[in-house]
């Protein structure tokens, strides 16, 4: 439905800019978080390489609950403070992981999954929701993922909020 023309990554800044844009367009104008939720996730599947899992957990209550997402199925309900998720969520900070494996307390959905990276989605101060990539290769995610990625999370919080 969407095309959307995203430069290759010989310029990862450029890819991420282009990527946010595209978000940006993808909500624009909807209000249901959970439509955005999923098209945000079928966006960054398709245009960031190297992934084998990337959606949402949404926070009810104490508990970070499945939302939308691309790749296998997953664990459903995620305690605050548990697992990267939890702990994103809980401490409000972007969680940047080189090996799963070397993290007290990783919770393996996809045992392919080698390195992570979660990032909280802040709403009116509060951790309304965490994205959550995993990719199959160590170390995948770099400083220049983690700012885009979080940049195109704190562009579109708004249409991620219920
Ligand atoms: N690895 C996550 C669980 C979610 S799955 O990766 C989809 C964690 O430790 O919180």
């Amino acid at each position: 439905m969407f095309e959307f023309s995203i430069s290759d990554e010989s310029s990862t800044q450029t890819f991420y800019q282009d990527l946010i844009s595209a978000a940006q367009a993808l909500v624009d104008g909807e209000p249901d978080p959970i439509a955005n939720m999923a098209n945000i996730s079928a966006l960054i599947w398709q245009y960031v390489p190297d992934l084998n899992w990337a959606g949402f957990y949404r926070r009810i209550s104490e508990e970070l609950v499945l939302g939308p997402f691309q790749g296998k199925t997953a664990c459903i309900r995620i305690a605050m403070g548990k697992g990267v998720c939890g702990t994103a969520a809980r401490s409000g900070q972007t969680q940047r992981v080189a090996d799963v494996h070397a993290f007290p307390g990783h919770i393996a959905c996809d045992a392919d999954s080698r390195s992570e990276l979660v990032i909280p989605v802040v709403s009116a101060g509060e951790v309304i929701a965490v994205l959550d990539l995993d990719s199959p290769l160590p170390d995948r995610f770099k400083d220049a993922d983690e700012t885009g990625l979080c940049a195109l999370i704190e562009a579109i919080s708004p249409a991620l909020a219920g």
